[in-house]
């Protein structure tokens, strides 16, 4: 049986100043199965968050029609997990209590939570560090406290902006390599914004480029799974999406 599609954008437009001559987002149209990993690209301001801010139901649409597992975002908010690129822990909690949060606020039982989020800290290696401050943690290591508290909810999808942006090369290719095997592991759809194009085709199944508020390129990547991030770049067949998707973007 065909998978059901966990997200469907008909014809959306945003405008933020409720002129539509001048939307952010012009008619786009997208639909993701579940389980898919899609990267989003393009330039500064040409609307990656505000896709994601509509996914989680931030905003509405000016126009169109946006659905989450056929419901329509709003009430499909209780499926999505949401990443931002700072690490946004509070810091005045421990690691573990930031990774509680989500479930506190959804009124789950101490004992639970606590259960819950040591276990997403040991998934992200950072067990031993629980009851450290994130002022005590390295960079690298908040992404990943922030990864465990995207991830102790299980959504079924995933947003992430930039999530590994401004990390050191070895940290951020460790965090990715960490990151797809979780991901394989849940099953979950991820919709992934990076300025990286090189990331975005080493991590993704499909790479989506928006230009100007539009869908301008939106393909398949030709990797197949399990994959490691380091052997999608040195593949042959890396070059030629990569150009292919450069000149686009120029
Ligand atoms: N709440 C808002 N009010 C007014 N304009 C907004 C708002 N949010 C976004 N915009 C505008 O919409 C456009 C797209 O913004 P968006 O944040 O989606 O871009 P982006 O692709 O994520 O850029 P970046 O790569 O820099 O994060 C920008 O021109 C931005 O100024
Ligand atoms: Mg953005």
């Amino acid at each position: 049986m065909e998978k059901p599609h966990s997200v469907v954008l008909e014809n959306v437009c945003v405008s933020f100043n409720g002129d539509p001559s001048s939307n952010v987002l012009d008619r786009i149209n997208l639909t993701i199965p579940a389980g898919e990993f899609v990267a989003l690209v393009g330039k500064s301001g040409c609307g990656k968050t505000t896709i994601l801010n509509l996914l989680a139901g931030l905003i509405e649409p000016t126009q169109g029609r946006i659905s989450i597992h056929g419901k329509d975002a709003a009430e499909g908010r209780e499926h999505v997990g949401y990443m931002f690129a700072r690490d946004c822990l509070f810091p005045w909690r421990r690691a573990q209590k930031n990774v509680e949060m989500p479930l506190e606020a959804r009124g789950l039982p101490a004992e639970e939570r606590r259960r819950r989020a040591r276990r997403e800290l040991d998934r992200v290696g950072l067990g031993n560090f629980a009851d450290y401050y994130p002022k005590s943690l390295s960079h690298g290591m908040r992404q990943r406290v922030a990864i465990a508290r995207t991830w102790v909810l299980d959504p079924d999808i995933l947003l992430m902006d930039e999530p590994f942006a401004a990390l050191d090369a070895q940290t951020r290719l460790n965090l990715e390599r960490d990151f797809l095997k979780q991901w394989a592991e849940r099953e979950s759809t991820v919709i992934f914004v990076t300025h990286d194009l090189p990331e975005a085709i080493a991590l993704a199944d499909r790479v989506i480029v928006l230009g100007k508020g539009k869908i301008i390129y939106d393909d398949k990547m030709p990797f197949g799974w399990p994959r490691d991030p380091e052997t999608v770049l040195a593949d042959p067949r890396f070059g030629q999406v990569f150009a292919k998707i450069r000149d686009l973007l120029d």
